[in-house]
C-alpha cells in the first residue's frame, strides 16, 4: 500500500504547504484526474453518438465513467448511475418525478439532520398535497433514533429522505436498517451520501438502497453529482429528459443535456488512482476488491486524525463537540464545535490568518443548527474537515493555531 507521502505527492496542490481542512466543502483532485480532464478537452472534444471515429472514441470515457462509479457505488446489475451537475440537482430532479406520481395524503419522511439538498425538494411537495413527516434530532447530543424513525414510517410512507452522514456530525448512521425499515411498508430511500462517500467504500447492494447520491467534487473528483438508482425505481418514474427518450433509456432519461463529458473522462482517472491506493497495476482492470482495500486504507489513514483532534477538543471545557464526542469507525473526519465565549466567526478568523483552510456557518443544514439551539445559524459551528491525504501534523498545525484563539 502506498504511503501517506506517496499519495500527497499525487496532489499538486498540496505540496503548497497550505493545510486543506475543509474536505468536507469540497477535496482535492490527484494530478491524473486534472490530467485526463485536460487531455479529454485538448484531444477528444466533440458531440457523442455520430458515425465519425472521434465521436466513438469520445463516447468512452463517459461510458467508462458510469461503469466506474456503478462499481464504486457497487450497484452491480441492480442499478444504473445518472450523472448531473451536483448533487442539489440531481436530488431536486428526482423529487420532482416523484411529484408526478404521489397521491394527495402520501407521507414523505424527512430527516431534520440532512443537507438542504435532500430536505428542501421533499419538503415542496407539500403544496401538492404530500405530508411532511419529520425525523427529528434530539436537541441535547445532536443524535437521531432508530427507534424513533421506525415509529414514523407507515403503509402510507412513499420515501423516507435522509443522509448516510450529516455533513456537521460526522456520524455514520445504519443505511442498511434504515432501507429495511423502508420497505417493509414499500417506501423508497432517497439516501444523501455526499458526507460518507470520500471516506468509506459504499455498497448500495449489501444496503438495498433505492436511490444514493453524492458529490464527485468531494470525492477526489471533477464537480459533477452522481444519482445511482435501482433499475425498478428508474423504471416507475418518467425522467427529466425529452418526451421522445424512451423511459427505459436508463440513464439517460435522467440526464437531461447530458452529462458532463470531460468530467467523465477526470472520472475515469480517479479509477486509477483508487487502484494507486489499491496498490494495484496501472494497466489491471479495476475491480471491487480494489475499491474496498482504498477506501479501508483512508479509514486506516484518518483514524489517528480523528483520535488527535477530538482529544484536544475534549481537553478544552470551555468547547462543545457537536455530533458524537468520540473517535472511531462509527464517524467520518468532520468534526463540529462551538465555544462558550467565542463565536465561531472569531475563532475561524484567527485561523484564516494561516495558510490552514477551515470555515464556520450551517453548511446548508441549516434546520439542523436552528434544531440545535444554535440561534446564528449563518454564525453555525466551527467545522474542521479531512480526509485520508491530511497529515497529523496539520492538525498539530491547527491546534497550535486553535490554542491561541480559544
Ligand atoms: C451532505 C451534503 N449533501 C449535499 C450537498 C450538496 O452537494 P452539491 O454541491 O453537489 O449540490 C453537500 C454539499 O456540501 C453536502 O455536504
Amino acid at each position: 500500500m502506498p504511503t501517506l507521502e506517496q499519495i500527497r505527492r499525487q496532489y499538486p496542490s498540496l505540496a503548497t504547504g497550505f493545510a486543506y481542512l475543509e474536505n468536507a466543502g469540497g477535496s482535492q483532485v490527484p494530478r491524473i484526474v486534472a490530467d485526463n480532464l485536460r487531455h479529454y478537452m485538448l484531444h477528444t472534444y466533440v458531440q457523442l453518438g455520430a458515425g465519425y471515429e472521434l465521436s466513438q472514441r469520445a463516447g468512452q470515457p463517459v461510458e467508462q465513467a458510469h461503469a466506474f462509479i456503478n462499481l464504486m457505488m457497487n450497484g452491480q446489475e441492480q442499478g444504473e448511475v445518472a450523472f448531473g451537475a451536483s448533487t442539489s440537482t440531481l436530488v431536486r430532479m428526482l423529487a420532482d418525478c416523484y411529484a408526478e406520481i404521489l397521491q394527495p395524503g402520501d407521507e414523505i419522511v424527512v430527516a431534520e439532520i440532512g443537507h438542504e439538498a435532500n430536505v428542501g425538494p421533499w419538503v415542496r411537495l407539500e403544496k401538492q398535497g404530500a405530508k411532511i413527516v419529520w425525523w427529528r434530532v434530539n436537541p441535547t447530543d445532536a443524535s437521531v433514533s432508530l427507534e424513533e424513525l421506525e415509529s414514523l414510517i407507515n403503509e402510507r410512507t412513499r420515501i423516507v429522505a435522509f443522509p448516510h452522514v450529516s455533513n456537521l456530525l460526522g456520524e455514520i448512521l445504519d443505511v442498511k436498517a434504515i432501507a429495511a425499515m423502508a420497505h417493509r411498508v414499500g417506501a423508497r430511500v432517497v439516501v444523501d451520501g455526499v458526507a460518507y462517500a470520500p471516506h468509506r467504500a459504499i455498497d448500495v447492494a449489501d444496503w438495498d438502497v433505492d436511490w444514493y447520491v453524492f458529490s464527485t467534487y468531494k470525492v477526489y473528483g471533477p464537480h459533477m453529482g452522481a444519482l445511482y438508482g435501482k433499475r425498478e425505481a428508474f423504471l416507475e418514474l418518467t425522467g427529466p429528459n425529452h418526451y421522445f427518450i424512451p423511459r427505459d433509456s436508463i440513464p439517460y432519461k435522467f440526464e437531461l443535456g447530458s452529462s458532463n463529458y470531460e468530467s467523465c473522462a477526470g472520472l475515469v482517472g480517479l479509477s486509477h488512482y483508487i487502484k494507486f491506493l489499491a496498490d494495484r497495476d496501472a494497466d489491471e482492470p479495476l475491480d471491487r476488491r480494489a475499491i474496498v482495500d482504498a477506501f479501508e486504507l483512508m479509514q486506516q489513514l484518518e483514524h489517528p486524525l480523528q483520535s488527535r483532534l477530538i482529544e484536544y477538543l475534549l481537553s478544552k471545557p470551555q468547547v462543545r463537540i457537536i455530533g458524537p464526542a468520540h473517535a472511531g469507525d462509527s464517524r467520518v473526519g468532520t468534526i463540529s464545535f462551538v465555544h462558550k465565549n467565542k463565536r465561531p466567526s472569531e475563532i475561524v478568523a484567527e485561523v484564516d490568518k494561516h495558510p490552514i483552510g477551515i470555515r464556520h456557518g450551517h453548511m446548508y443544514a441549516h434546520r439542523l443548527c436552528l434544531a440545535l439551539g444554535i440561534s446564528d445559524p449563518e454564525e453555525g459551528v466551527v467545522r474542521v474537515s479531512f480526509v485520508h491525504y491530511n497529515s497529523l501534523e496539520e492538525i498539530e498545525r491547527l491546534i497550535e493555531v486553535l490554542n491561541r484563539a480559544i
